[in-house]
This record gives structure tokens, C-alpha cells and sequence, in this order.
């Protein structure tokens, strides 16, 4: 099978898996992340190949829906590629970025090995930012069944992945523990530049949110 064929089997598996999904983690989460990632490959350089595939990959069995399980996603995408004939090197390179990719706390860094990795790591998170990450936010609580907001629950620092999976706090909080960090964390210099605005969107939201949070008006 050439790449060609690779990718497009790869798509029509993942749309078929993810669409309709309701909490953020749909087809057209994928569909961004793509297509920033190949944005982002570009500029960097990247194995686009390697890129598309763990774009279109990265979600495909998500910690979050496993129990907090980090190897389903690695190993859902082994299993996927294997079946299409993909080589070992592109395959291991493409299950690390799986594995490496996802925000594990404030305080717990999550370095990428390669530059595809990095690309698709900073597509991945700026699509958790802006408009569209407070919209995917705000979906992923509800499905949590989390509040929007309590002003008695501070958010928190998490030091472990572990106490992260775990955390319940209201949606608001989650600004605070991962999506305001996240501006500092790109590893492209594009990244950066793409983070910018989507960073003030967010904090201009979180003012007028808190502004409008007691009920109070000001005339
Ligand atoms: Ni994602």
C-alpha cells in the first residue's frame, strides 16, 4: 500500500471512529489537529508522513476514555498500522508521539523526542486553547458531569499524571491548571506565534465569565 492509500484508509477509520463524538475528542478535533500539525511540519521541517499519521492517530484510544490506561492509544495505533503494512520505524516513531503527547499536569514536563513530535504535540494543544478550547472545555466538563465553577474549590498544581487523571475540579479551574500554561509550553517558535491570540481570547473570557459569575450589575 503507498502512503497515498496509508493515510486515506487511515482517515476514513478514524472519521468512522470519532464522528459524532460529544465531549471534544470528535472527527473534526482530528480534522484541526491535522491540519495545523501539517502547517507546523513545514515550517519545522518534519517527516510529514510521520506527522499525518500520528495527527490522525493521536486520539484514537484516549487514556481518558480507558481508565486512564496510557497504552491503549499506543497500542490501538500498532495494531491499525501494522494491518496496513506500515514499517516498523515509521510505526514506533508514530506510537511514541501517541504515547508522549497528552498534558500530564502543571507540574510534569512532556518532552516530545522528535520534531514530528513536537509538531503534532503543539497542534494537538493549540487546539485545547482559544475559542475552540474553551468550547471543547466546557463540552468535556459536561460530559464529566463537572460545575462550570465554584469559587470554594481553588484550582490545583498537579506534580504526578496520577493526581491529574484524577482531579474533579470545575471546568474554570482547568484554565488554570493546563490551559493558560499552555502559551509557554509550545515547542515551536509557529507554535508560539499561534498560541498568542488564542491566549488572550481565553483570558478575556475567563474576566468577563468571573465578572458576570455573582449576578452583580454595575450601572
Ligand atoms: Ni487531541
Amino acid at each position: 500500500m503507498n502512503r497515498k492509500e496509508i493515510l486515506s484508509k487511515t482517515e476514513e477509520h478514524v472519521r468512522n471512529k470519532l464522528e459524532g463524538e460529544g465531549s471534544g475528542h470528535d472527527w473534526w478535533h482530528i480534522h484541526r489537529v491535522r491540519n495545523t500539525a501539517l502547517k507546523l511540519g513545514e515550517e519545522e521541517q518534519a517527516d510529514l508522513f510521520v506527522v499525518e499519521l500520528a495527527a490522525l492517530l493521536h486520539d484514537i484510544a484516549d487514556h481518558k476514555f480507558h481508565d486512564g490506561d496510557e497504552e491503549i492509544g499506543p497500542a490501538t495505533a500498532r495494531k491499525w498500522l501494522k494491518g496496513l503494512g506500515v514499517n516498523t520505524t515509521v510505526t514506533d516513531q508514530v506510537c511514541d508521539i501517541i504515547r508522549d503527547v497528552s498534558y500530564k499536569g502543571a507540574e510534569v514536563e512532556t518532552p516530545m523526542k522528535t520534531i514530528e513530535g513536537n509538531v503534532v504535540q503543539d497542534a494537538d494543544r493549540l487546539d485545547a486553547i482559544g475559542a475552540i478550547g474553551i468550547a471543547r472545555t466546557f463540552a468535556y466538563g459536561g460530559y464529566k458531569g463537572r460545575e462550570l465553577y465554584n469559587p470554594n474549590t481553588p484550582p490545583e498544581s498537579h506534580d504526578s499524571f496520577e493526581s491529574y487523571k484524577k482531579s474533579t475540579g470545575p471546568t474554570i479551574n482547568h484554565f488554570y491548571e493546563k490551559l493558560f500554561l499552555l502559551k509557554d509550553r509550545m515547542n515551536t517558535s509557529s507554535g508560539r506565534k499561534f498560541a498568542e491570540e488564542r491566549h488572550k481570547f481565553m483570558e478575556k473570557f475567563v474576566e468577563q465569565f468571573l465578572k458576570e459569575w455573582d449576578g452583580n450589575h454595575e450601572l
